[in-house]
C-alpha cells in the first residue's frame, strides 16, 4: 500500500469535483433584503456610511420591490426613516407613517414578496432609544414599552405586513405583540424575534442611515453582553416560549459560534442578520483593493449558512443575487 492512503486532494482537483463534493450552498431563497424609507417621491439618497445602499421613497422602494422579486429573493425588511421623533415614539403607530404606506405599496407593486417590518421604536424616539424612557429619562423602561410595541405591530399588520421582527430587546416584547395582534384578528401575522441581539459596534453605519445615531448612554441594559453565549439560549427559548415562529441571531459573522448552538437547540427557521458594519468592512476593504469582494462576499454568506443559519438577512442580497455571486 502507498503512502498516503487517504488522499483528500482527489475531490478537489477540478471545478466540476469541488462542487461535486459541495456541502453549503447560498441561494437566493435564502435572503433577505433591507432597506430604509424615507418621505418624499423619487428620493434616492446615497447612504454614505454603507457605499452601495440608498434611503429610498415609497415610490422608488415599490420599484425595487419588484426587482428584488424577480431576482428570486423571497422578502424584504423595512426600516422607517422619519424627523418626526417623539418621547412617545408616536409617529410609530401612524397608521399613514413611512412604514405603513411603504407596505401597502410594496404588497401592490410585489405581492408575493414577503413583506418584514423592523419593530422598534429607535427611529421614533427623541431619544434615539429602542423604547420610552424611565421618568428620570436613565434608562428604557420595558413594560410601556411593550404596550406601545404591540400598537405598532398592530398598524404594521393592518399595512399588510407578513411578518413583524421586533428588535428592542425588552423582556416580555414577544408575548405582548402576539397578544395584541391575535386581539385585533391578525392571528397569522409571524413574529421574527432579534431572539439573541448582541449590544454591537457593528451597527454603527446603520445608525447612520436609520437617523437613530443621536441616543446618549447605551444600550447595555438592553440588548446582550457580547461575551455571554449561555445566555443567548435562555433568550432565545423566552422568545419560543412567547410565540416566536422565526428566530434570529444578530449579527452573525461575530457570533457564529452562537448561530451554530441556536441552530442545533431550537427547531425554527433560523435567521441571522449579517448588519452594516459587516457590511461596511467588506465594501470599503474592496475599494482599497484589499480584497475580491465577489469572493469575500460569498465566502461570508456560506460561513453564516454552514454555520446553521436557515436565512441570511444582508445587504450584500441584491448586488450577490444580480451578478450571479453565489452560483457555482
Ligand atoms: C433597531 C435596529 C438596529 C439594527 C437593526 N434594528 C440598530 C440598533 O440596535 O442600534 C442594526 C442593523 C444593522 O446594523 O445593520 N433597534
Amino acid at each position: 500500500m502507498s503512502f498516503p492512503f487517504t488522499r483528500m486532494r482527489r475531490l478537489r482537483r477540478t471545478e466540476g469535483l469541488r462542487r461535486l463534493a459541495r456541502e453549503t450552498r447560498v441561494l437566493p431563497q435564502n435572503l433577505v433584503m433591507p432597506y430604509f424609507v424615507v418621505e418624499g417621491k423619487k428620493m434616492r439618497e446615497p447612504i454614505a456610511s454603507m457605499p452601495g445602499q440608498e434611503r429610498l421613497s415609497v415610490d422608488l422602494l415599490a420599484r425595487e420591490a419588484k426587482k428584488i422579486s424577480a431576482l428570486g429573493i423571497p422578502a424584504i425588511l423595512l426600516f422607517g426613516v422619519t424627523e418626526n421623533k417623539s418621547a412617545e415614539a408616536a409617529e410609530a403607530c401612524n397608521p399613514r407613517g413611512i412604514v405603513q404606506r411603504a407596505v401597502a405599496a410594496v404588497k401592490k407593486a410585489a405581492p408575493d414578496l414577503v413583506v418584514i417590518c423592523d419593530l422598534c421604536c429607535c427611529e421614533y424616539t427623541d431619544s434615539g432609544h429602542c423604547g420610552i424612557l424611565d421618568p428620570d429619562g436613565q434608562d428604557v423602561d420595558n413594560d410601556p414599552t411593550l404596550e406601545l410595541l404591540g400598537r405598532i405591530a398592530v398598524t404594521y399588520a393592518a399595512a399588510g405586513a407578513d411578518i413583524v421582527a421586533p428588535s428592542d430587546m425588552m423582556d416580555g416584547r414577544v408575548a405582548a405583540i402576539r397578544d395584541a395582534l391575535d386581539v385585533e384578528g391578525f392571528n397569522q401575522t409571524a413574529i421574527m424575534s432579534y431572539a439573541a441581539k448582541y449590544a454591537s459596534a457593528f451597527y454603527g453605519p446603520f445608525r447612520e442611515a436609520a437617523g437613530s445615531s443621536h441616543f446618549h448612554g447605551t444600550r447595555k441594559t438592553y440588548q446582550m453582553d457580547p461575551p455571554n453565549a449561555r445566555e443567548a439560549l435562555r433568550e432565545v427559548a423566552l422568545d419560543v416560549e412567547e410565540g416566536a415562529d422565526l428566530i434570529m441571531v444578530k449579527p452573525a459573522l461575530p457570533y457564529l459560534d452562537i448561530i451554530k448552538t441556536v441552530a442545533e437547540n431550537f427547531p425554527l427557521p433560523l435567521a441571522a442578520y449579517n448588519v452594516s458594519g459587516e457590511y461596511a468592512m467588506v465594501k470599503l476593504a474592496a475599494a482599497q483593493g484589499l480584497v475580491d469582494e465577489r469572493s469575500i462576499t460569498r465566502e461570508i454568506l456560506t460561513a453564516i449558512r454552514r454555520a446553521g443559519a436557515d436565512l441570511i438577512i444582508t445587504y450584500h442580497a441584491r448586488e450577490a443575487v444580480a451578478k450571479g455571486w453565489l452560483q457555482d
